[in-house]
């Protein structure tokens, strides 16, 4: 039979086609209930193996080591199904994102994207793994060889808008970016990824009380959606903390990205995007000199339950900055012991914490210990590369902001105009518009 997009699948029951368009809708769109969806697929097709591929495919987006052996399992059941030629390369792809080779996953899926463009799970899952691995260049060349065969009225077309809006943004396209954004969101006003993706827009060219105004008037859209809202109420909160609007900054970390009781974030209070959210958010605070209260505190607890994780490279140095916040210098010391754990393996983030998470993360603690010229040091040789740790170069900011303090209180301005000589380079708005980088934007001249 076929599904939703013309894609054909391992099963005879019309039962098993439905609930597999049902959960593939609700992965597109970022639904709140993909574990329910995911758990009436398995119960209505446990004889279709992309099934319990995507079951796979969603822990592995966790990006958490207490969900591999729930991946392996779901792995293991894929391959025992007799599968089409698509449906055993995605039985592949996980496992070979289980094993770490995620140059070998994102192959499978570009493979099965040359046969068939309208898989829209391949597409999203080449995006988004591209993303996590700092590869603005293969998200757009990715999107760009599919977006021919989409058009209006073809399934998935929102979607793939949004992707190549955002990888356009991500490679400084910001002109050519924002209309696929506006597109997606007028086919589908829920779309969060293309409403995130103009954001990213905006906030790149400094348009604050747009990217505010955009926000805001999009979320009415977004009852029943994942925690990417909370990601975009924080990209919502960074445009205030740019208007030194640091009251409201608070009241929508404690409201709306990082209210922790709110029924999300009581289901997963160590999501990754959450924790980077929270923790960025409270380091620029307490840069600007603003008081956080014990904020910190929830995200060190939190951390502690992470040492020896490293499936989140980009998220290292986050749990990093929450331990050394709250002072926990043991926890901190055991967080980069598990970095070293991971640096012996093989692989494409084992590869990427060695090089880049650990010695940005042991920089997040020298700063916090006060060892600013030994953070320097530490940093250094790594900035160059540290988009690799994944990441938008939004968020890829405050690491810079964490170089620059630890640069100019070591007394170091070859250092403080290496990495603002680094950052105006790739900012279309003058670098003393931009929160955080004022005094050191004078040294460039930006
Ligand atoms: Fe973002």
């Amino acid at each position: 039979m076929k599904d939703a997009h013309g894609l054909e699948l391992s099963t005879d029951s019309a039962a098993s086609v439905a609930a597999w368009d049902h959960l593939i809708d609700g992965f597109l769109r970022y639904r709140a209930d993909l574990p329910q969806r995911l758990a009436a697929l398995l119960a209505a097709a446990p004889e279709l193996g992309l099934a319990h591929s995507v079951q796979g495919y969603i822990m592995m987006l966790g990006y958490k080591a207490a969900l591999l052996p729930a991946a392996r399992a779901a792995a293991a059941a894929a391959r025992r199904l007799p599968a089409t030629e698509r449906e055993q390369r995605h039985a592949e792809a996980l496992a070979a994102w289980i094993d770490d080779d995620l140059d070998r996953a994102i192959a499978l899926w570009e493979a099965i994207l040359r046969q068939h463009p309208h898989d829209v799970l391949a597409v999203r899952l080449a995006h988004f793994v591209n993303f996590w691995l700092g590869r603005p260049q293969d998200m757009l060349a990715s999107i760009e060889h599919v977006i021919p065969s989409y058009g209006a009225g073809v399934p998935g077309y929102a979607t793939v808008l949004a992707c190549r809006c955002f990888a356009n943004e991500e490679c400084g396209n910001y002109a050519a970016a924002e209309p696929d954004g506006r597109r997606a969101i007028e086919i589908d006003p829920a779309n969060m990824w293309a409403a995130h993706a103009v954001a990213h827009v905006m906030e790149m060219q400094g348009r604050r009380q747009e990217g505010i105004a955009w926000v805001t008037a999009l979320a009415p859209n977004w009852e029943g959606g994942s925690n990417l809202q909370h990601h975009l109420w924080w990209h919502c909160a960074l445009f205030h903390l740019e208007n030194g609007d640091h009251d409201t900054v608070l009241e929508l970390y404690d409201q709306r990205f990082r209210n922790l009781a709110s029924p999300l974030t009581v289901a997963a209070p160590d999501a990754y995007i959450d924790v980077q959210n929270a923790a960025s958010m409270l380091f620029r605070l307490v840069r600007l000199g603003v008081a956080v209260g014990r904020r910190w505190d929830e995200l060190a607890d939190l951390a502690e339950g992470r040492i020896g994780d490293t499936q989140s490279a980009f998220t290292l140095p986050h749990w990093m900055m929450a331990l050394s916040a709250a002072g926990r210098t043991e926890a901190a010391q055991k967080m980069l012991d598990g970095m070293r754990a991971t640096s012996n393996r093989s692989g494409t983030t084992a590869a990427i914490v060695a090089t880049y998470a650990l010695p940005v993360s042991d920089a997040v603690r020298l700063h916090g210990e006060g060892r600013f010229d030994e953070a320097v040091d530490r940093m250094l040789p790594v900035i160059g590369g540290m988009y690799r740790l994944g990441g938008s170069y939004a968020q890829q900011d405050v690491l810079e902001q964490l170089f620059l303090d630890a640069a100019n209180r070591a007394g170091r301005p070859d250092a403080v105009r290496l990495v603002t000589q680094r950052v105006a380079a790739r900012r279309p708005i003058p670098l003393a518009r931009h929160v955080g980088w004022q005094e050191a934007a004078k040294l460039v001249g930006g």
